[in-house]
């Protein structure tokens, strides 16, 4: 049964116990959240509509910044303020540090291996520890910053063979295809995307589909009691992903271990080399099982959230000619016309730096970041949070406050020339990496990669909406983190400037 109408059946059939529910929460207790009163069994559920980030949002102007909520059977709170992400998110930050764990994770029980699920312990802190020191830390991104700039010249290389063909780009098809490679060539050295290949793209589309999964709302989360039945097969399909994504990472490391036994391979190449290093020096700190799970993390935490917000940038820079025409005249003036950027240009770029935090405002890839979880009762701001609520952070109501941003739904990346403002999770106003010991770990790695794509996609060429689209029609309301429209554009250069950009 689809999950609206399975929602509304349960509304439906037990809506006169309404007043019954209402009794029992003015029944004295620990002093919740105010919050819309919910119905029984299904509690708050109808609320959330399609876009949950805007509809609490919406609720939280009723409600105020800190709100409860009944979702089925859970408790969630929902935190809209700067201020009160603050005391969450750092102030509070171990309390609030464990996580819900959506059904769908216990697949192939990643829950138990996933840095992204684990309760903040000490397995979590040890794969933390290995992400910070070997994997995500400034030398280490340095020393394989070529790699990911060979993937970038592929992504230009392939729009302007579209470009010499005269046929236009799914923008975020190629860039989705280009973060994916950048993350499998950073871990295991090889492409696991090839547009042109069906081998490779059933990689790609199998990443994509655990993501489409992961973003649905699954009805056994609100309703654990169905998590044998598994109504919409969510689990299940989840498994199987999951299965097909073990099978490359085994096949994969395999070949290494391989490659290693007969000296062809070793040192630090990429991330397996350092990981099965880690591995023979301390089979406790992390095995094998571990590596295949902290894989499948890096894959499914890196790859959309890094793609989607090239995209939007792109779609804000289409819709906003004027905002473009400054970025190219910027690059064009640090870096010289046509040319792609390199990780080291970023901090001579503050127009494009600024245009990447203003569409992380508007468009954090998590609207409500990952949700969080507290494990006993957490007194905030005068109310209780009860033992085993979901907690959610609205970074997409924060970053749109009108409170906190002058006129905050439009596209400005000026706002952020003459601010410190950062994303790095030290300004509560702008949070789309979280902040504290959950923040996200691949933050510098993403604040890499985002601008030379970005950048280098609007240096080399000028683009232009296909059929005709009038830029002001492009859709730019969210969709839980995603472009609504399949942006698709043609990159135009001139003859002379084609002749001396193509080397095809
Ligand atoms: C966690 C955002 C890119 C790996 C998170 C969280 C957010 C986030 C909001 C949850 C923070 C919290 O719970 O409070 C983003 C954004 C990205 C991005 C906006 C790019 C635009 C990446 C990349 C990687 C990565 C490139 C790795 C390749 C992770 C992991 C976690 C995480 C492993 C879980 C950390 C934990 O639970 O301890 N990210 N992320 N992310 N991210 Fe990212």
């Amino acid at each position: 049964m689809e999950f609206f109408s399975l929602v509304l059946y349960l509304s439906l059939t037990t809506t006169l116990l309404t007043l019954l529910s209402l009794l029992s929460r003015s029944r004295a207790g620990p002093k919740l959240p105010p919050g819309p009163a919910p119905l029984p069994v299904v509690g708050n559920l109808l609320k959330l509509g399609d876009k949950p980030h805007k509809s609490l949002a919406e609720l939280a102007k009723i409600h105020g910044p800190i709100m409860s909520l009944k979702l089925g059977r859970k408790t969630a709170v929902v935190i809209s303020s700067p201020a009160l992400a603050k005391e969450v998110l750092q102030k509070q930050d171990l309390a609030f540090s464990s996580r819900t764990v959506p059904n769908a994770a216990h697949a192939h029980d990643h829950n138990k291996y996933s840095v992204v699920w684990l309760p903040v312990a000490d397995r979590w802190r040890s794969l933390r520890k290995i992400m910070n020191s070997h994997i995500f830390s400034g030398s280490r991104l340095d020393a394989n910053q070529n790699l990911r700039q060979k993937k970038v010249q592929e992504l230009i290389d392939y729009a302007g063979k579209c470009c010499q063909d005269g046929i236009a780009v799914d923008i975020g098809g190629v860039i989705f295809t280009t973060s994916l490679n950048l993350l499998s060539n950073t871990i295991f050295s090889v492409d696991i995307a090839n547009p042109n290949q069906d081998s490779a793209k059933q990689y790609r589309d199998l990443v994509w589909q655990i993501m489409v999964e992961a973003g649905k709302p699954n009805l056994v989360d609100y309703f654990p009691a169905l998590a044998k039945i598994d109504p919409q097969g969510v689990r299940s399909r989840m498994t199987d992903y999951f299965g097909k994504m073990f099978e490359l990472f085994g096949r994969l490391i395999d070949e290494r271990l391989e490659l290693r036994r007969l000296g062809e391979s070793g040192g630090e190449k990429d991330v397996i080399d350092i990981l099965l290093n880690i591995n023979e020096e301390n089979n406790e700190e992390i095995d094998r099982t571990h590596i295949e799970h902290l894989c499948l993390d890096l894959f499914a935490a890196g790859t959309d959230t890094t793609s989607s917000s090239v995209e939007w940038a792109m779609a804000e820079l289409l819709h906003s000619p004027d905002t473009l025409e400054k970025a190219k005249a910027e690059l064009e003036k640090t870096i010289g016309k046509r040319k792609t950027i390199q990780e080291s240009d970023i901090a001579q770029l503050p127009y494009l730096r600024a245009i990447v935090k203003e569409t992380m405002r508007l468009h954090p890839p998590g609207p409500f970041l990952i949700p969080h979880r507290v494990e006993t009762n957490v007194e905030i701001f005068g109310y209780t949070v009860p033992q085993g609520a979901q907690v959610l952070v609205n970074a997409w109501a924060i970053g749109r406050d009108p409170s906190v941003w002058t006129n905050p739904t439009s596209f400005m990346p000026e706002r952020f020339l003459d601010s410190d403002i950062d994303i790095r999770g030290r300004d509560f106003e702008l949070i789309p990496f979280g902040a504290g010991r959950r923040i996200c770990p691949g933050l510098s790695l993403a604040v890499r990669v985002i601008p030379v794509m970005l950048g280098s996609l609007i240096n080399s060429f000028d683009w232009k909406l296909e059929g005709e689209i009038n830029p002001e029609e492009l859709d730019m309301e969210d969709n839980n983190g995603q472009q609504p429209d399949l942006l698709v554009a043609a990159p135009q250069l001139t003859p002379d400037d084609a002749r001396s950009l193509l080397s095809f």
